[in-house]
């Protein structure tokens, strides 16, 4: 009998269209890669031949570092593309550089974009596979799946914990694929966010909301913040960094209530001081941000080798 390959789809555009079983494989996956990327010789030929273009409309460098090198080390040819979208026709920029780009025959596709759901227009244009490295304000899968793999090597487990996701999370595409995958694996989720930087409604995506961080805190077994998004804000959504930190920034103290072996996290880039005390964010006895880095080389290795077997029918990680 042959069995259905255990990651049936063509592209990673969100968490949204994932069961659990198949965040499951991708973070089997991944905890292989952990394995290849410690190694003194990484090297492996299981995307070999394949051509993978990076192609990010907006900056990054955790992210695209991530993904290069999780290209190379599986063998693929990797190309990065930074492309500067133009302001006045975006939609028509993205859609004639994903036409030129797929003329090369590329067979992987990532793709960072400033607007939400542009690379899911973009996967539509295209004959290759794409991974959505960021899209707007509405998803950031690799970031959530190597954010749950975090959790469950530290915890052991991905079920039954409470996570609460603090911050700006009205601009952020990390809360948004952590909620959906959280959610999905049986956590309970709490938002801790000021009202200015909370969406309407987003307790219907099944999460708590809470305006202070003491009471939103009470027993948690992991913390994940987030960086304020400056760039995406056009107005007065805080009164200032310090009253910001005051009341939202992550320290000692109001961690204090959380549950004894709470781990810290954080995407990336931080902004020290603002959303997190500098010394907590380096305690390496709470803190897991350079296990979150490490684990994004993994994770993405496992996507591109989980893609690429449906490319070629052939399984990818030995
Ligand atoms: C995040 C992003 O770009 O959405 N960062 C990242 O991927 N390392 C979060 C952020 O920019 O705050």
């Amino acid at each position: 009998m042959v069995h259905p390959h255990p990651f049936p789809h063509r592209h990673l555009l969100g968490i949204e269209q994932l069961s659990p079983q198949e965040i499951g494989t991708i973070l089997d996956r991944a905890d292989e890669c952990v394995s290849i990327s410690r190694a003194a010789r990484k090297k492996r030929d299981v995307l070999k031949g394949l051509t993978q273009i990076n192609m990010f409309f907006e900056s990054s460098t955790r992210t695209l570092a991530s993904f290069e090198l999780a290209g190379k080390r599986l063998g693929a040819d990797v190309m990065n593309m930074a492309v500067k979208a133009s302001s006045v026709n975006k939609g028509e920029t993205l859609i004639d550089t994903a036409m030129t780009l797929n003329a090369m025959h590329p067979d992987i596709l990532v793709v960072r974009h400033g607007e939400s759901g542009a690379v899911n227009l973009l996967a539509q244009k295209v004959n290759c596979a794409v991974v959505n490295a960021g899209d707007g304000r509405r998803e950031h899968p690799t970031q959530a799946l190597l954010d749950a793999l975090t959790i469950r090597r530290r915890k052991g487990r991905l079920h039954r914990l409470n996570i609460a996701i603090c911050g700006d999370v009205l601009h952020s595409r990390v809360a948004r694929s952590n909620i959906h995958l959280l959610n999905k694996m049986e956590n309970r989720v709490r938002i801790i966010a000021p009202p200015t930087l909370c969406p309407d409604g987003i307790e219907r995506l099944g999460c708590e909301v809470f305006d202070s961080m003491e009471a939103g805190l009470e027993g948690c077994d992991v913390v994940m913040m987030l960086r304020l998004q400056q760039e995406r804000m056009t107005g007065g959504f805080i009164p200032s960094h310090r009253e910001y930190f005051h009341r939202y920034g992550l320290d000692e103290d109001k961690l204090s209530v959380a549950k004894p072996d709470v781990i810290v996290m954080h995407p990336g880039p931080m902004n020290r001081g603002v959303e997190i005390d500098s010394e907590l964010a380096d305690d390496i006895d709470r803190s897991v941000i350079q296990e979150q880095v490490e684990m994004g080389v993994a994770v993405r290795m496992a996507v591109l080798s989980l893609l690429a077997e449906g490319l070629t029918g052939e399984r990818a990680v030995a």
